[in-house]
């Protein structure tokens, strides 16, 4: 099929329903061996972690979940937030002044003629061909490209925080950052920032959610930023919230952290490492409060679920000082939370004013076999993404959770784009950070680095890299919208 040009906003994410997947049929012995491996290999540096772990205190009804999720290292999933190497309060408060740091270039005057932009790109007036609306962009493969990706180079964008600067913590190959999304039956629209900044003229976009959704943030900040003159721009990391300025525009690009988007106990930006989570299912307004009168919302929340088999539910609200909490399924849970985040939606967006996404579950790579690479250690020998696309990769995503939150989001008043990213980035064994990172607000040591099975993360992604793929299916939607 060739894409069609069109001008109008017609465009539609929503195609086709989820495929049924087989679970394994690995035995529970071999399983529990496997996590029992797993959790020693995870766990050897600290005692207590271990008894935190739900390994450590099998019940057969939980030895039965592992057939279906594999379970997570939460700790891993922001370094920073590893308790298991007891970082002092210290570091933890010299990580807090580097997060809070204001990034502003040089003041802002209201001159008039540096509001003048250079033009540069001789193709600007070129036409962008949207794809039609019937088109299920989230299918597809990928291809390398290195015409056209990266977007953006990482020493050009500034803005880049070294969690995910990759080749500059010494990270070699580099056609990670060479692979397009090619959608089966049309095609993405060719990226261009101008586009982007016209339609975010005046306007807000936040992302709100966890580390992966910052990941996305800082994406878009950098796919954003590469036309705008120095002094135009700027990064004001403040609390829960992190705003990208771009002046001439009028425009801001921000993050929120909420990484169960209902009230928790990890809701400091900075001191969140917290391995007993509770939450409050039924309380969001707290943090929604800062999401109204947004123009553009992009939700996520999933990594945080995926260290216990269970949730623990607060019994009362922290503000009260409340401690005892119940423990209910991790999927009960789930839909809970995006029940009422679903209700916060339906009573404070205006769907004339607003577009919200939501993100479907950025996967993990922590079993080089489950790519059938014997050889490798978690993600860290990876170079190119799955090729073999003939059949669906299972890395360990709760499918469950998956399912809950794509029906939610088709059943809002408020329309949601249901950002099916899954499904595409398990195939991106490549991409992630590795050893290729920071680690509680440090850079890995050379011993760290040459010792991936205990520091490699396999969670968060470099960048540029794959998240600048998930902002190109929120480009298409946005330019799409008149
Ligand atoms: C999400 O995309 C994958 C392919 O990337 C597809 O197999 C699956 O059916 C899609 N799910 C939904 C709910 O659209
Ligand atoms: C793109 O890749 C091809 C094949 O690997 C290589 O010959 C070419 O130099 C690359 N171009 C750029 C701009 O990196
Ligand atoms: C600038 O953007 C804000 C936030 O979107 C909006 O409320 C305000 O009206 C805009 N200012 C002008 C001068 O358009
Ligand atoms: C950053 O944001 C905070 C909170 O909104 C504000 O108090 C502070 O003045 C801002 N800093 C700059 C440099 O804009
Ligand atoms: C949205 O706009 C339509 C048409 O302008 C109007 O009928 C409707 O009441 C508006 N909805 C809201 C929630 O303001
Ligand atoms: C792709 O993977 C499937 C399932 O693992 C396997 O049967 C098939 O032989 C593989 N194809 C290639 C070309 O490797
Ligand atoms: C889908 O969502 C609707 C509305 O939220 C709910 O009533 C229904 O039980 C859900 N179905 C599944 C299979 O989760």
């Amino acid at each position: 099929m060739q894409p069609t040009r069109r001008k109008s906003p017609l465009f539609s994410t929503e195609t086709g329903a989820m495929k049924g997947r087989k679970n394994n049929n690995l035995s529970i012995l071999v399983v529990v061996f496997s996590i029992f491996l797993f959790g020693v290999f995870m766990y050897n540096e600290d005692v207590k972690s271990i008894a935190e772990f739900p390994f450590s205190r099998p019940k057969s009804q939980e030895i039965q979940e592992t057939k279906q999720t594999s379970p997570l290292q939460e700790d891993q999933e922001e370094p920073k937030v590893l308790v298991s190497t007891g970082t002092s309060l210290e570091d933890k408060k010299a990580e807090d002044s580097e997060e809070n740091k204001v990034t502003s270039e040089l003041p802002i005057k209201e001159e008039k003629e540096k509001i003048e932009l250079p033009v540069e790109e001789n193709d600007e007036d070129e036409e962008v061909i949207l794809p039609p609306e019937e088109c299920d962009l989230f299918d597809g493969e990928w291809v390398f490209d290195n015409a056209t990706h990266p977007l953006y180079k990482e020493d050009e964008c500034e803005f880049l925080t070294a969690q995910v600067t990759c080749m500059r913590n010494g990270r070699k190959d580099s056609m990670y950052q060479n692979w397009k999304w090619q959608p089966k039956d049309c095609s993405l629209p060719k990226y261009k920032a101008r586009l982007l900044l016209e339609k975010l003229r005046n306007k807000r976009l936040m992302f709100v959610g966890d580390s992966l959704n910052r990941n996305q943030w800082e994406s878009m900040v950098c796919m954003a930023q590469s036309v705008i003159p120095p002094g135009r721009k700027s990064l004001n990391k403040s609390g829960s919230l992190n705003i990208f300025r771009i002046e001439d525009y009028n425009a801001t690009v921000e993050f929120y952290w909420a990484p169960f988007l209902v009230e928790s106990n990890s809701d400091d930006p900075n001191m969140h490492s917290i391995l007993n989570r509770i939450i409050m299912p039924e309380s969001i307004n707290k943090h929604g409060v800062n999401w109204k009168d947004v123009d553009y919302l992009v939700f996520n929340t999933y990594i945080w679920w995926m260290n216990t088999f269970t949730m623990k539910i607060l019994r009362g609200s922290f503000d009260e000082g409340a401690t005892e909490y119940d423990e209910i399924e991790r999927p009960v849970a789930y839909q809970r939370v995006l029940s009422t985040w679903a209700n916060w939606a339906n009573q404070n967006v205006d769907p004339n004013r607003t577009t919200v996404f939501f993100s479907s579950m950025s996967p993990l790579h922590i079993k080089s076999l489950d790519w059938n690479n014997p050889d490798g250690i978690k993600c860290a020998k990876e170079t190119m993404p799955v090729t073999n696309m003939t059949t669906p990769l299972e890395v360990g995503t709760d499918r469950r959770l998956f399912v809950i939150s794509h029906n939610i989001t088709q059943s809002l008043k408020v329309p949601v784009h249901f950002l099916n990213i899954t499904a595409l980035s398990e195939y991106r064994k490549d991409a992630h950070t590795s050893v290729y990172t920071i680690r509680q607000g440090k850079m890995l040591t050379p011993e760290q680095q040459a010792d991936p099975a205990t520091y490699a993360d396999c969670i968060h992604w470099c960048l540029p890299g794959l998240p600048d793929t998930w902002n190109e299916f929120l480009y298409t939607r946005i330019i799409s919208h008149s």
